[in-house]
């Protein structure tokens, strides 16, 4: 099969690599030159150090990207997801199946990427959508090592078409399932709460208070995902819990990272002039933060994040604030 990566950093170049092993082609669009020649003049990951198949190819022109295939893989920020999907919507000329693996919830609207999709795609042109999300760091599928990952699509045919896809062998096994928004949002929530992990582990807080916070931070994501009307069974598969493990205690998870040093004491805008690849779990919780005041749902890890990250609250003081709460039952609703 054809496929066209939308966003070839950590994620989209990785998958390319894993498409190419798979025997499809595949090429990658980007904005960034640098990385587009990186890619087709040394072969190698733009943001790993590592080989890629020579025969994946990148380009600059989003039209050579389009005409190439009919399934884009989105694989950009989310916040420059409604933008792109603009600029796409414009230039497409035939249907396109789109195939998310951005994780996000866009702030003030508190959209999904799904719904952002159908909202700007003209229908005639939009042939499907899938999510593709589970436990995954670039920097280990890059090396080739064992991952289970979901597809979730409305449409069955879809969902089986990319299973066989992005499976292979010998480290790649991907799940089907039909909760599209329950993948969606665990992945979502999941980079929040990863963030907050990271703020208790710079803090030095120790690992009965990590446990605790990723624990209830399950909670929060089995909230949101209901809230959003998706399964619960989901919220505890590899796109919710699954994932939360990976992310919440790794130094390969920017999100965990971020938070570290936001517990170390720095502020966003010294991790931000230091990190140039995407926190997508700090402007989850701006969007998580507004959810929870539109719905009235409970998130008092996210609102925890919230008030220190947004509005300067001290950490040792938002902590209390999290402590001081009303004794309660260990029950979800
Ligand atoms: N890194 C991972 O391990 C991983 C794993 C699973 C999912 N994800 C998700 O994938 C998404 C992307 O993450 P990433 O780690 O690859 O981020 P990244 O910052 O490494 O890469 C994003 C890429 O998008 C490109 N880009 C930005 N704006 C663009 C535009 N308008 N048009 C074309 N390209 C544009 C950038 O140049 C960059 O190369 C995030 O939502 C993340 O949560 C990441």
């Amino acid at each position: 099969m054809k496929l066209s990566i939308i966003g070839g950093g950590a994620w989209g170049a990785t998958l390319g690599q894993l498409l190419v092993d798979n025997g499809h082609d595949v090429i990658i669009y980007d904005i960034n030159e640098q990385f587009v020649q990186t890619i087709n003049e040394k072969h190698i990951h733009p943001f790993f150090d590592l080989p890629l198949p020579q025969t994946l190819f990148a380009t600059k022109s989003l039209s050579e990207a389009l005409a190439f295939s009919d399934y884009l893989v989105l694989a950009v920020p989310t916040k420059v997801m409604r933008g792109l999907l603009n600029t796409i919507n414009n230039s497409i000329t035939t249907p396109k199946f789109f195939i998310n693996v951005s994780k996000g919830i866009e702030p003030d609207t508190s959209k999904r990427v799904s719904e952002i999709v159908e909202e700007v795609i003209r229908p005639e042109y939009m042939a499907g959508f899938a999510v593709l999300t589970g436990p995954s760091h670039a920097e280990e599928v890059i090396r080739r090592k064992l991952t289970l990952l979901t597809v979730a699509s409305k449409k069955e045919s879809l969902a089986k078409t990319l299973q066989t896809v992005f499976s292979n062998d010998t480290y790649m096994r991907v799940y089907t399932s039909d909760d599209l928004i329950g993948c969606e949002v665990g992945g979502a929530v999941k980079n929040a709460i990863a963030v907050v992990s990271g703020m208790a582990t710079g803090l030095d807080m120790g690992e009965n208070a990590r446990a605790a916070l990723i624990t209830r931070g399950i909670v929060e994501i089995v909230r949101v995902v209901e809230a959003y009307g998706g399964k619960r069974e989901t919220a505890f598969g590899l796109t919710g819990v699954g994932d939360l493990i990976v992310t919440a205690s790794s130094e390969n998870s920017r999100n965990f990272k971020a938070g570290k040093q936001i517990g170390a004491g720095k502020t966003m805008a010294q991790i931000y002039a230091e990190e140039r690849q995407t926190i997508e779990g700090v402007r989850a919780i701006e969007a998580l933060h507004q959810l929870a005041l539109k719905k009235g749902l409970s998130l008092p890890i996210i609102e925890v994040a919230y008030h220190v990250i947004f509005e300067e609250m001290p950490l040792t003081e938002a902590i209390t604030k999290l402590l001081t709460r009303t004794l309660k039952s260990e029950k979800i609703d």
